[in-house]
C-alpha cells in the first residue's frame, strides 16, 4: 500500500518526536504492508511554522539514517497545510509542498480545523484550482460541521477537491460520528484515497492494513486497491523527492 499522510518526521510537528520514533513508524508501516510513505508534517502558522526548506532539511537527515538500516521503503515528502491565507503568497513564491500532481494540477493535502469550515472556504479553494493548485482535503470525516451536514462536502467535490479517508476512522477510533462520515462519504463514492495519519505507535499508529480489510469486507477488493494503492501510488510517483531504500540485499 502506499500511505500519502503521516508524521514520521522527527521533531516538527506533534508526530513523531525522535528519529527512533520515525523508524518505528516506518517499521511499523511496512508490517502493515505499506512500501512507500509520504510525509506530510504539519504546516500551520502559529503552531507549527515549518516551511518548505524545514521540512526538506528533516527529510534529508531522516533519509541518511534510513540509509544505514536494513530497510526497504520508499519515502518521499510534501506537508498537511492548515487553511488560512498566507497559503495564496506561498503559492506565489513557489513554496507549498505538494504532494505530486494529479491531472495536471499541483495536489495540495489541505487540512480544515477539526471544530468547523472556516467561512470563505469555497472562495479559496476556488481561487487555489484557478492558480493550478487542487486540494486534497484532509480526513473531512473529522470536521464537526460536516457531522452536522454532511452534504457541505458536496460542494468542495463539484469546485474539483478531492477527499482523503482516514484509515483509523473507519476502525472507530475517532469515534462513532467519524466513523460513520468516513463510511458515508466511501458509500457515497466521494472519497479518492484512504491514508494512515500516523503521529506515533501508542495512540495513533498506521492502521491500513485493518481498513484495507474492512473495505474490501463491505466493497470488494476493486474498492480496497484502488483507495489505498491505486490512487494513492499515481499521485507518490509524481513527487519529486522519492528516495528509495533497498534494504540489505
Ligand atoms: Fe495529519
Amino acid at each position: 500500500m502506499i500511505d500519502l499522510h503521516s508524521h514520521i518526521l522527527p521533531g516538527i510537528d506533534d508526530g513523531a518526536r525522535t528519529i527512533e520514533d520515525s523508524i518505528a513508524l516506518i517499521q511499523q508501516s511496512i508490517e502493515n504492508g505499506v512500501s512507500k510513505i509520504m510525509a506530510t508534517p504539519h504546516s500551520n502558522i502559529g503552531t507549527f511554522d515549518n516551511d518548505l526548506s524545514g521540512i526538506k532539511q528533516v527529510f534529508n537527515e531522516l533519509c541518511l539514517k534510513i540509509s544505514e538500516l536494513d530497510i526497504k521503503v520508499e519515502l518521499a515528502f510534501a506537508a498537511e497545510v492548515r487553511i488560512c491565507p498566507e497559503i495564496m503568497l506561498l503559492a506565489k513564491k513557489q513554496q507549498l509542498p505538494f504532494l505530486g500532481q494529479y491531472e495536471g494540477k499541483n495536489l495540495l493535502l489541505l487540512e480544515f480545523p477539526d471544530s468547523h469550515i472556516p467561512p470563505g472556504s469555497e472562495k479559496f479553494v476556488s481561487w487555489l484550482l484557478a492558480h493550478n493548485i487542487c486540494p486534497l482535503i484532509a480526513h473531512p470525516e473529522r470536521n464537526r460541521d460536516l457531522w452536522q451536514h454532511p452534504y457541505l462536502i458536496n460542494e468542495f467535490v463539484h469546485l474539483g477537491c478531492l477527499l482523503q479517508i482516514t484509515a483509523a476512522s473507519l476502525l472507530g477510533s475517532f469515534g462513532q460520528k467519524s466513523q460513520q462520515l468516513a463510511w458515508q462519504y466511501l458509500d457515497l463514492d466521494l472519497v479518492h484515497l484512504v491514508a494512515s495519519d500516523m503521529h506515533n505507535l501508542k495512540r495513533r499508529p498506521n492502521r491500513m492494513a485493518e481498513a484495507y480489510q474492512v473495505i474490501c469486507d463491505k466493497f470488494g477488493t476493486d474498492k480496497a486497491k484502488l483507495l489505498c494503492i491505486d490512487n494513492p501510488d499515481l499521485i507518490f510517483s509524481s513527487n519529486p523527492s522519492i528516495q528509495s531504500f533497498k534494504g540489505k540485499l
